[in-house]
């Protein structure tokens, strides 16, 4: 029988872990949203969730806030497994003073990140909140310094995940913009540095909330967030799956899974995906799938830059990343976004030993004054950057095209690939053929009695001399020219013999990456 102050501990334990209140709570349900503690239930593993902090309470006294309880301070803190593997968490209570951040709030946050980063365990933070509690002043903004700086320090050292279920508003969301990945949830997740009523008063601008900073903006338009997702639950799963791949800190690889699908499989479709004509497109998605185990693929940021994808596939069980032109979208051609997408997941699987795999078929950087002007110097040598600096097992496959800077971008051998592979249709050049014709040939095409035949006999020449995979073989930038259909086998060997790559890199404090 339990004593009388066991008795008082657990009344209070009920009491706190109601939050703001049965009414708050009903509140938040019917904004769409479940509570902190519902959702922390659903991510981890049925009863592992170990809390701490329940007890922490605000110093507030501004504005009559020593009268103000606040159970937890607004947010969920503590750890336990998902799918077996620790993993540490905060998520903030809207229901209690609308989730918003005081300094001993943002200390439970920071302990928190803390612990995480002493034992190399993800962390993942549930954003929904009304920002810096205004009543605290700049304790508040401490706090949310501190957080920022606990989130750089574990950069590249655990996976930090940020989930957006309800407002992350002001210098609040630079906690998720310093994090590896950001999910949204669409209807309910906002992001913005100044919300609608403050735009309209400065700059007359009317805006949704949503269309300003909901998941479908950062997804597709900002690039800022990487997963959208329908719901709540079905982002409770997405975080899940995407666990599933990374390992727990950058000392350990990704977990390896049984393979359940045949190593040395062959796809005859392979050897017809590529189209006859070098104008047609085709979807990057079906060579993807063919070589995944299983034909299972986990894309990240699906919505933003089509022209790359980037996403995670299994071969023989184990994590690879893969960077994929995608000639359905721009012909695959590298712009800013593309370029900025493709590095930052390039520096991402690098972090966390995760071996590259490339998949190229790109025409070139997209010309233009939009390009020129927005930077696109700059943002490709990103590309360039994260490759050559990558040092887990890099393996590049030229499906058809790969001409001038973006061929040298796109993992070449130059940059450090470990082993490249081409197609028969692989086309390595400094350009197309047509426009190599057109300027090394001008005068002669001028001047022939007939030009347009002279161009044809040109083009076709310059093809038949230049556009191959095999001249890059003679001089050992390309490992082997191999049948689309036995693609798999080969990545399989491939990464299996790169498994234990040991790679040294120059000392240095950190590279200076443009930015
Ligand atoms: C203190 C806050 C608060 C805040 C909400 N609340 N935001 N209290 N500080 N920042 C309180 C409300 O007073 C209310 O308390 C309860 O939370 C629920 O809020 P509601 O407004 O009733 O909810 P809702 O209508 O759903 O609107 C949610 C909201 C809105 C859109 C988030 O509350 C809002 O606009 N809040 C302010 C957002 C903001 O400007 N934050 C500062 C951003 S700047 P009661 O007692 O009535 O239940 C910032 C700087 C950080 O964060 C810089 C870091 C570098």
């Amino acid at each position: 029988m339990a004593t009388v102050k066991q008795e008082e501990l657990l009344k209070k334990k009920e009491a706190l872990r109601l939050g703001g209140g049965e009414k708050a709570i009903e509140r938040q349900h019917a904004l769409g949203k479940q509570t902190a503690r519902e959702r922390l239930e659903k991510l981890f593993d049925a009863g592992s969730f170990v809390e701490t902090g329940l007890f922490v309470r605000h110093r507030c006294t501004n504005f009559g806030m020593e009268k103000k309880e606040a159970a937890g301070d607004g947010v969920v803190t503590g750890h336990g497994t998902i799918n077996g593997r620790l993993v540490y968490a905060a998520a903030q209570d809207f229901t209690v003073i609308g989730g918003s951040l005081g300094y001993e709030h943002a200390m439970k946050i920071a302990a928190a990140q803390e612990a995480a980063l002493k034992v190399g365990a993800p962390m993942i933070c549930i954003n929904d909140s009304g920002g810096a509690r205004i009543q605290e002043g700049v304790d508040a903004l401490a706090g949310y310094g501190r957080i920022f700086y606990n989130n750089t320090m574990a950069s590249g050292v655990i996976p930090q995940i940020s989930v957006i279920m309800g407002p992350c508003a002001g210098g609040a969301v630079y906690s998720p913009a310093l994090t590896d990945f950001i999910f949204m949830v669409q209807g309910t997740g906002e992001m913005f540095i100044t919300g609608p009523a403050v735009i309209k008063t400065v700059t007359g601008e009317e805006v949704s909330a949503d269309a300003l900073g909901g998941a479908l903006t950062h997804n597709a338009v900002s690039g800022c967030a990487h997963y959208a997702c329908a719901s709540e639950d079905e982002c409770i799963e997405e975080i899940k799956r995407l666990l599933s791949f990374l390992p727990s800190n950058n000392m350990e690889k990704a977990p390896a899974y049984p393979c359940t699908d045949d190593l040395n499989r062959e796809d005859e479709a392979l050897n017809s995906v590529v189209p006859e004509s070098p104008n047609k497109a085709y979807d990057m998605f079906d060579i993807i799938r063919s070589l995944a185990d299983n034909g299972e693929y986990m894309e990240h940021q699906a919505l933003f830059a089509k022209n790359i994808i980037t996403c995670f596939i299994r071969l023989n069980g184990k994590t690879v990343g893969v960077i994929a032109s995608q000639p359905k979208a721009m012909a695959g051609c590298l712009d800013i976004n593309a370029s900025d997408k493709a590095a930052r997941f390039i520096r991402t699987c690098d972090a966390f030993n995760i071996p590259l795999l490339t998949l190229e078929d790109v025409p070139g950087f997209l010309p233009g004054t939009s390009q020129e002007h927005g930077g696109i110097i700059r943002h490709g040598a990103k590309i360039l950057f994260a490759y050559s600096e990558a040092s887990v097992p890099k393996v590049t496959v030229i499906t058809r095209k790969a001409y001038g800077g973006a061929y040298i971008g796109m993992c070449s051998k130059h940059l450090g690939a470990d082993l490249v592979y081409a197609w028969p249709d692989a086309e390595i050049a400094v350009m197309g053929a047509q426009g190599a014709a057109n300027i090394i040939f001008s005068k002669e095409i001028k001047n022939a009695e007939d030009p347009a035949a002279k161009r044809k006999e040109k083009i076709d020449e310059y093809q038949e001399a230049m556009m191959n995979p095999y001249v890059a073989a003679s001089r050992g930038y390309v490992d082997d020219v191999i049948l689309p259909s036995e693609t798999r086998k080969y990545l399989i060997e491939a990464f299996e013999s790169l498994d234990g790559k040991r790679a040294e890199k120059p000392r240095k404090k950190h590279g200076n990456i443009p930015l």
